[in-house]
């Protein structure tokens, strides 16, 4: 199967209704093929065909204004943000898992202009109280782990997952500021919300598309969204927006107790075994080839085949999120897994990326 500059770009654009009479045949042809046997294994989620097709791309690439024009943003601003009350406060973790992992839903309800928000966008939020100089505290950014309906479908909530930071300083566990608020705030009070924000983690619009998530821990968050969309039932009806590719998620969590929202995740893999594929590492109870943790980056070289021949094809679209420590780990796991198939992996990394088909929101 061929890698070329134009399959990565055409394969972005697919769902951007405009291409239509302005392309003219592209000149440059890239990447050359180098592995024949490449696609071939024992997947457990059929991959698609590799389109393979001569592709044109268009003269002039629209400008990311353009790609997303009807996503809000910055509806409620840190001077004037909208203060939604909590609805529900409850821990995502079971009997001994380590920390505190919280789903938090607050009422949108009441807000003019109505606080409206898409899969994979993120809310700021305002601690109450002031910093050690008496400031106001500053914005926490959070991804969003609901869908723009909520998740009691009335599209007037919005819901996070969020873990507390803790860590030792001379002796001494230092709580973190926002996440500590988020995670022992009480049902009904209310909280300073701005945004929504960002536009790199947007899904696309191809019912088509294959969506490949890496995730750890809060990472899974944006995730969680767009696993709903596809398969939540009640989604599927609202949305009018019918999920037909490949969804492989694959999250890490420190043990078993830690994995986030799994029971939905197994739910959807056994009512959509052709559409999705859950593949974890449980870093602290699975050890990885070199008997180490087990980490995403060890899952996706285990995978490497199955992974290469999806994000062959054209509609496969990737979303990294979660710690940033893990991007080096999965940068390396990738070119390690490229160089096996001939393939420069920061070359094809940037091509995926021009082509919104490699997004990243790490912290
Ligand atoms: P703070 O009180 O602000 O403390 C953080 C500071 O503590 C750090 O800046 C650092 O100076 C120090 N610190 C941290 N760890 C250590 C250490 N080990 N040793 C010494 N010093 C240390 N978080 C989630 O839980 N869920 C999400 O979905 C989520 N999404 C995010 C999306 C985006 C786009 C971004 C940018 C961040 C996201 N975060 C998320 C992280 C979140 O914004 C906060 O950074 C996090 O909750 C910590 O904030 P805090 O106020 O509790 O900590
Ligand atoms: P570990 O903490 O065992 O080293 P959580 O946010 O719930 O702690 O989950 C984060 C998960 O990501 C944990 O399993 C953690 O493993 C793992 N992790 C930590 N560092 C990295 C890294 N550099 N690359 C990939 N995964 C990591």
């Amino acid at each position: 199967m061929a890698y070329s500059e134009t399959t990565v770009i055409a394969g972005g654009l697919a769902h951007i209704p405009i291409v239509i009479g302005l392309f003219r045949v592209i000149e440059n042809f890239v990447l050359q093929r180098t592995d024949s046997q490449g696609s071939s294994g024992s997947s457990t989620i059929p991959t698609s065909e590799p389109e393979k097709t001569q592709v044109s791309t268009p003269t002039k690439l629209p400008s990311k204004k353009q790609a997303h024009q009807n996503v809000p943003v910055n509806t409620y601003k840190p001077k004037a943000p909208f203060e939604g009350k909590v609805l529900e406060n409850y821990s995502l973790l079971k009997e001994d898992a380590i920390g505190r992992v919280n789903h938090i839903t607050f009422d949108l309800s009441g807000g003019n202009p109505q606080l409206k928000y898409v899969e994979g966008q993120s809310i700021g939020i305002i601690p109450a109280g002031e910093d050690a100089k008496g400031k106001p505290h500053k914005i926490r950014l959070y991804s969003i782990a609901s869908t723009r309906h909520g998740d009691n479908m009335q599209g007037k909530t919005v819901s996070l997952c969020v873990r507390q930071l803790q860590y030792e300083k001379d002796g001494q566990t230092i709580d973190g500021v926002c996440s500590t608020y988020l995670c022992d705030i009480a049902k009904g009070e209310k909280v300073k919300i701005t945004g929504p924000v960002g536009k790199e983690m947007l899904l696309p619009d191809d019912e088509e598309a294959n969506v490949i998530m890496l995730a750890t821990g809060t990472g899974i968050a944006p995730m969680r969204a767009y696993l709903r969309k596809m398969f939540e039932p009640q989604e599927r009806k609202k949305n009018n927006w019918n999920f037909r590719g490949k969804a492989w998620l694959f999250m890490g969590a420190p043990k078993t107790a830690n994995l986030l929202y799994d029971e939905d995740f197994e739910n959807y893999k056994s009512k959509f075994p052709e559409n999705f594929r859950y593949t974890k590492a449980i870093s602290r109870e699975q050890q990885n080839a070199k008997g180490g943790r087990m980490y995403i980056q060890d899952r996706v070289l285990e995978n490497s085949e199955e992974l290469f021949a999806l994000i062959e094809n054209p509609k496969t679209y990737i979303y990294l999120c979660g710690l940033k420590g893990m991007e080096p780990g999965i940068d390396e796991a990738m070119t390690t897994a490229a160089a096996a198939k001939g393939i420069n992996w920061s070359e094809l990394r940037l091509k995926l990326k021009k082509a919104k088909r490699w997004n990243v929101e790490t912290y």
